[in-house]
């Protein structure tokens, strides 16, 4: 198939360029290369065979050139991470949602119906929660004055009681809780709309915590791996928030390319969301001590520190994509830790 994938030169979008030619398709990437993410400014040369286009989904005339003659597109560009600052919503609003409305009405234009996205898990909010008396409920935000007590487990909404683990499925309702997510859900929306009235399909790719070579690193919004790899190679102990016991999917890059090339060639009709995870929750603490122990660096530090946008504990089932799309994650957990700590330094 010839494909249009935007934010090819990014984190995820290199692995997911690196499927869709291994798996024999013809590739056109659309990256606008912003400074934030690209920050050595040399560029990036795209392999063999593959064109680049320099240039922003928000900009029609780029969308349009980059649409031109391809059958499918994988939309990747994004501002990412979790939304640290007020002062970044204009940039989340404008970068992932008004880009999505451009991108989508250059499909409508060009007959181009086929669609896959990457949203994220942190559409669910805080997930759900198994209450012994109320069974699967959906707590609510965190309150600060719980979370400067330390008193991390957000509590049954009903009754206040302690909750149980639940992995979320894709049909639990939305509820984003900071302005990344807001802008995730909201791309969704907008695809699902396109779907409908241009008659195209939708594969939105709820990634969970993506890690592995070529992780973005020392920002603010960088995933917490790179942060615990950085501090580790700098000698220095990772520094877990809370008490380390959130719980999260680590899911290897390579296994989020190779289900998103999976929804892209599969995926013809209709609007369907899958969670992507490794199927096997981990907490914070756990991974700072498997980081630590494969960089034979110093134990990590638990800070009881917290920020206001994070959520407790976010575990998906992934068993819809394995089931309709015969995807599995072929990276365990200590082998891509490993692999992590040990790539070299970009
Ligand atoms: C991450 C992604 C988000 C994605 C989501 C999918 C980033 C920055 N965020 O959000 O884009 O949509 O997964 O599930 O990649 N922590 C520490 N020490 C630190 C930094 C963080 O203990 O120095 C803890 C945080 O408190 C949090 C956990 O690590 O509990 C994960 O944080 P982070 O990597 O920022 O990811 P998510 O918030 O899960």
């Amino acid at each position: 198939m010839r494909v249009l994938l935007t934010g090819g030169a990014g984190f995820i979008g290199q692995h997911v360029l690196t499927r869709l030619l291994d798996r024999g398709h013809e590739v056109r990437v659309l990256d606008s290369l912003r400074p934030d993410v690209h920050r050595d400014g040399k560029g990036w040369p795209p392999p063999d065979g593959v064109e680049l286009q320099i240039g922003d989904v928000r900009d029609a005339a780029a969308c349009n050139k980059a649409l031109a003659g391809m059958e499918a597109v994988v939309h990747l560009a994004a501002k990412v991470g979790l939304g640290v600052d007020i002062a970044d919503m204009p940039d989340y609003a404008s970068s992932n949602d008004a880009g999505t409305g451009e991108l989508l009405a250059g499909m409508a234009r060009h007959g181009v119906a086929r669609l896959t996205i990457a949203s994220s898990m942190v559409v669910y909010g805080e997930g759900v929660g198994l209450c012994a008396e109320h069974g699967a409920v959906r707590p609510g935000p965190r309150l600060e004055a719980s979370l400067a007590a330390s008193d991390f487990e957000p509590p049954c909404p009903v009754c206040g009681k302690a909750l149980g683990t639940a992995l979320v499925g894709e049909s639990v309702a939305l509820d984003p809780r900071n302005a990344y997510a807001t802008s995730k859900m909201a791309q969704e929306f907008y695809a699902s709309n396109w779907a409908r009235v241009a008659g195209g399909s939708v594969a939105a790719m709820r990634y969970h915590n993506v890690y592995g070579p070529g992780m973005p690193r020392d920002t603010p919004y960088a995933g917490v791996a790179a942060i615990f790899t950085s501090a580790l190679r700098a000698g220095k102990a990772p520094r877990v928030f809370e008490d380390g016991g959130q719980r999260r999917d680590f899911v290897h890059v390579r296994d989020i390319a190779s289900a998103t090339v999976a929804a892209c060639e599969k995926v013809t009709a209709g609007v369907h969301a899958f969670n992507v995870g490794s199927g096997t929750p981990r907490t914070v603490g756990e991974m700072a001590v498997a980081l630590a122990k494969a960089l034979d660096g110093p134990e990590p530090v638990v800070t009881g520190q917290y920020r206001l946008g994070d959520v407790r504990h976010i575990t998906a089932d992934s068993e819809k994509l394995r089931r309709e799309l015969g995807w599995a994650p072929s990276v365990e957990f200590p082998d891509g830790m490993t692999e992590l700590a040990h790539q070299p330094v970009a």
